[in-house]
């Protein structure tokens, strides 16, 4: 069966990008954006970036080099493997797993969510600032490296699960990778068991499509709260959870929750470990406090254009709970905002799987845990109208964020610096009709080509300097069974005009890392 990425690659990219054709991004251009590409790579849009997470069918695309526990195909992706690595001062040991490039590797120290004044530090402060420091404990210094047992296994994830795809994850080695999600330290939190709740912050990595809402790296949160059954008075867990919750602020948002607390075949209870009034007060209490959390965000981001533009007509906000699917969660839910005439998924959450308590060694725990991803939520509180922006060290970007942190009703939208021009180029390639025998190059054969490769031999070339990469065409040859890509790359810097020298040299690199890496014929 094709998997979401062939399908993006095959029909979806035919979908106009904005980036083709506005100079100035607006409010709902940036909206625009996040939606289109979310309808390249994924059914809708996804703030959490949680699809791949969330797929119930276990299924690898045909490109994803077969199941995550056998040997990965040789490529020369990783031809010029080092034999050991550093990140955060420590030392790992690679394996023919291994598939980091040197550009994602350098951005494992950067960590955005603690830098004063960054955008998406300040994301993190507006979150946390709804959940009481005296009940969520804050995790913000995680090391990005986690083993394949904490990033999938210990949440349920099958073994030929899309996520672990080589394709899609970045390995350090057949055990090791850079975690793809927070919560990946569920596991170790629910084991320590050292507070009723936690957030956590952290860069997550993943190998993804080139365009303005996709980079390899960005940052989540994770947040969970949990009761102890032995510990809540009387042993009444659901009069304690009741307490909790009527401890809690409450809002005059309208929420639209058409579904019942959980259903037997969409979004089951886990009825061997949970009542059914014990489920429903987990997601009573945990429904609050997420709606609590976004209506805060959503309010600010009003207040911020409300304050920067005098005819600014302010709507009001509508909120609904959608069923959702994960593999550490049951029952579970997805926020979505309605957003500049889209409903738009804001974050993923539900009430844990009991198995988790019960492998943390603390079955007598329950509760509830979300996940949310910031850089979309900044892109739309601050306007952001491409997410390279947020790497970049360039002042007239970061100025623009100074003394939020300490005043946040200082908040304010970005306004764009400049707009330097795009210059396209086109390139078309054959694939190979079948795979090289034994060897260690040509890995884009019919069979095994994953556009993610070509992305990253892009990136590698141009850096923050390629705004997006879109097929533009594809055939196979009706006598020689030979299929042929085209693709279109926009190399566009941030912080200058290109010359056209600059975008051939970067161009005639980028043909060449196809041929060397991929094994690509160019046309
Ligand atoms: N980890 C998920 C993702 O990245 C998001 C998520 C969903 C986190 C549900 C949770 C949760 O804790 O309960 O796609």
């Amino acid at each position: 069966m094709a998997g979401p990425r062939v399908l993006a690659a095959n029909v979806v990219r035919a979908v106009p990008r904005i980036g083709a054709r506005s100079h100035v991004m607006t409010a709902s251009a940036t909206a625009s954006l996040l939606r289109l590409s979310a309808q390249a790579g994924r059914a809708r849009l996804s703030l959490t970036r949680a699809p791949r997470h969330c797929l119930r069918v276990a299924s690898y695309s045909s490109s994803a080099g077969g199941a995550a526990s056998s040997p990965p195909p040789p490529s020369t992706l990783n031809s010029s493997r080092p034999a050991t690595i550093e990140v955060n001062g420590k030392t790992y040991t690679t394996d023919e797993w291994y598939n980091v490039p040197q550009t994602v590797l350098a951005l494992t120290g950067r960590k955005l969510h603690l830098q004063k004044d960054h955008p998406v530090a300040i994301t993190r402060q507006i979150i946390e600032s709804k959940f009481s420091t005296a009940t969520y404990k804050r995790y913000n210094e995680f090391d990005p490296v986690v083993s394949t047992i904490e990033n999938f296994d210990s949440l349920g994830f099958p073994p030929d699960h899309v996520g672990r795809a080589r394709s899609d994850t970045y390995y350090i080695n057949e055990t090791t990778l850079l975690r793809t999600h927070t919560s990946a330290h569920e596991a170790e939190l629910f084991r320590a068991s050292a507070s009723d709740g936690y957030l956590i912050s952290a860069d997550v990595y993943r190998r993804d499509e080139v365009d303005r809402s996709h980079y390899p790296v960005f940052h989540q949160m994770e947040g969970a709260r949990v009761w102890d059954r032995t510990k809540v008075p009387n042993g009444d867990v659901v009069a304690a959870i009741y307490a909790d919750l009527a401890k809690l602020p409450t809002h005059d948002v309208k929420v639209e929750d058409p579904n019942p607390p959980h259903h037997p075949e969409r979004n089951p209870l886990q009825s061997e470990h949970h009542s059914p009034e014990e489920a429903e007060a987990i997601a009573a209490h945990l429904k609050r406090s997420l709606e609590l959390m976004v209506v805060e965000i959503f309010t600010r981001a009003k207040q911020a254009a409300a304050r920067q533009d005098p005819n600014y007509v302010d709507e009001p906000l509508r909120v609904r709970w959608v069923e959702a699917y994960f593999p550490f969660t049951s029952p579970s839910w997805e926020l979505e905002v309605y957003y500049q005439g889209d409903w738009l998924e804001v974050l993923g959450c539900g009430v844990s799987k009991q198995e988790l308590f019960i492998n943390a060694d603390q079955p007598q725990q329950l509760g509830w845990a979300f996940g949310i991803g910031l850089e979309r939520i900044a892109m739309l509180l601050f306007q952001i109208p491409d997410i390279r922006l947020f790497w970049s060290k360039d002042e007239r970007f970061l100025s623009q964020f100074t003394g939020v942190q300490d005043n946040l009703d200082k908040l304010k939208r970005f306004v764009p610096f400049s707009k330097y021009p795009a210059c396209w180029k086109d390139v078309s390639f054959w694939l190979r009709s079948t795979s090289a025998a034994g060897g260690n190059t040509a890995v884009a054969n019919v069979h095994d080509f994953h556009e993610n490769d070509l992305m990253e031999v892009v990136r590698e070339v141009a850096g923050d300097v390629v705004e997006d990469v879109q097929l533009k065409d594809q055939f196979t040859h009706p006598k020689t069974g030979r299929k042929s890509m085209c693709y279109r790359i926009n190399y566009r810097s941030l912080e200058k005009t290109l010359t056209n020298e600059e975008a051939n040299d970067f161009h005639e690199r980028v043909r060449q890392g196809l041929v060397e890496k991929l094994g690509v014929e160019l046309r």
